[in-house]
């Protein structure tokens, strides 16, 4: 059984909200800066045009350059490496301040091999990475793909690119993904890495946009990528927890604390029982909390 120095505070790194950004859009480059999403993928590739990609490059080298983001985890995603644009977004990128760079339709461990000599080429020797897992083969390698580099820190669904790799449909159930979806959830849990669900496209539904998210959620997606800014506030709530939720996990870890004090290994609230399950919960609910606070 877990003890009271078992619940170790841990580190944690909400990314509720995380939107795309396309490198091109020079407004919403300068938008996202007052934005409260708790992350931004600074797009070189699917939301750029071919004849656009060396002017999206230059322009997010100049938004990051300038900074503004604030508290907002900034991440680019570079064009793959078999493309004519992934080595050189690489060289131009690698040495920004930014927390990560994201790698698209990562499928073999052979390409992350190649993404880390990439990436350490240009210099950025500890620069974490993310993963984009938007095609079959990505997703049954799923494991060794996640097992390969410690510096991956993330996972991306990308549904969009699933959708059409399955020659399968866009449901609003989502039941026609969700095998998929819960197989790399149950990963990225195996390995203690972030995972993000992939875009809802019908942007400017916000019923249809809540219940994907609430699906996300309870599948144990820790946020969701997004791709307009009417999308961020909801999703900010859905994955977050709510003023209710926070008071309930303080009591929930008082009531075990004060048990354990007592010598007993499980408590009684409310005439519920608390075990060390749920003081481990409570207090990610709190870490989660103070770490939105600490701003
Ligand atoms: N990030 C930051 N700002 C954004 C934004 C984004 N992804 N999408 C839109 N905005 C801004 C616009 O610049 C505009 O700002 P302003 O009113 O201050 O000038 C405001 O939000 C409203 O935009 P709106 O007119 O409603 O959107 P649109 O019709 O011009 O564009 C999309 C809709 C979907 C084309 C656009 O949101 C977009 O390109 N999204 C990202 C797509 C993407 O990155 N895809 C790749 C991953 S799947
Ligand atoms: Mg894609």
């Amino acid at each position: 059984m877990m003890q009271s120095d078992d619940l170790v505070a841990t580190s944690i790194r909400p990314r509720r909200s995380v939107l795309y950004m396309p490198g091109a859009n020079a407004r919403a480059l300068d938008k996202a800066r007052t934005l409260p999403c708790d992350a931004i993928i600074l797009d070189l590739e699917d939301a750029v045009a071919a004849d656009a990609k060396a002017v999206a490059r230059d322009q997010v080298v100049a938004a990051v350059s300038e900074g503004g983001y604030g508290y907002r985890e900034l991440i680019v995603r570079v064009n793959g490496l078999d493309t004519p644009w992934g080595a050189d977004d690489v060289q131009a990128v690698a040495g920004l301040p930014v927390q990560g760079l994201l790698f698209p339709k990562v499928e073999t461990t052979a390409q992350i091999d190649d993404i880390l000599a990439a990436v350490d080429a240009a210099g950025a020797q500890s620069l974490p990475l993310w993963f984009m897992v938007e095609t079959p083969q990505g997703v049954l390698n799923i494991r060794d793909l996640a097992l390969r580099t410690k510096r991956l820190s993330c996972l991306v669904m990308g549904t969009s690119d699933l959708v059409k790799e399955l020659r399968a449909r866009h449901t609003e159930s989502r039941v026609n993904i969700a095998y998929a979806l819960q197989h790399c959830v149950l990963v990225a849990r195996a390995c203690s890495l972030d995972i993000l669900d992939g875009v809802h496209l019908d942007f400017r539904n916000q019923v249809s946009f809540r219940s994907a998210c609430e699906q996300a959620r309870a599948m144990g997606f820790d946020g969701k990528t997004l791709i307009h800014p009417t999308q961020v506030d909801l999703a900010n709530e859905v994955f977050g927890y709510d003023a209710e939720a926070v008071t309930e996990a303080r009591a929930v870890l008082a009531a075990w604390e004060a048990a354990q004090a007592g010598g007993k290994g499980v408590a009684v609230l409310d005439g519920k029982l608390i075990e060390n399950l749920h003081a481990a919960e409570a207090q990610r609910t709190l870490a989660f909390a103070e770490a939105l606070s600490t701003r």
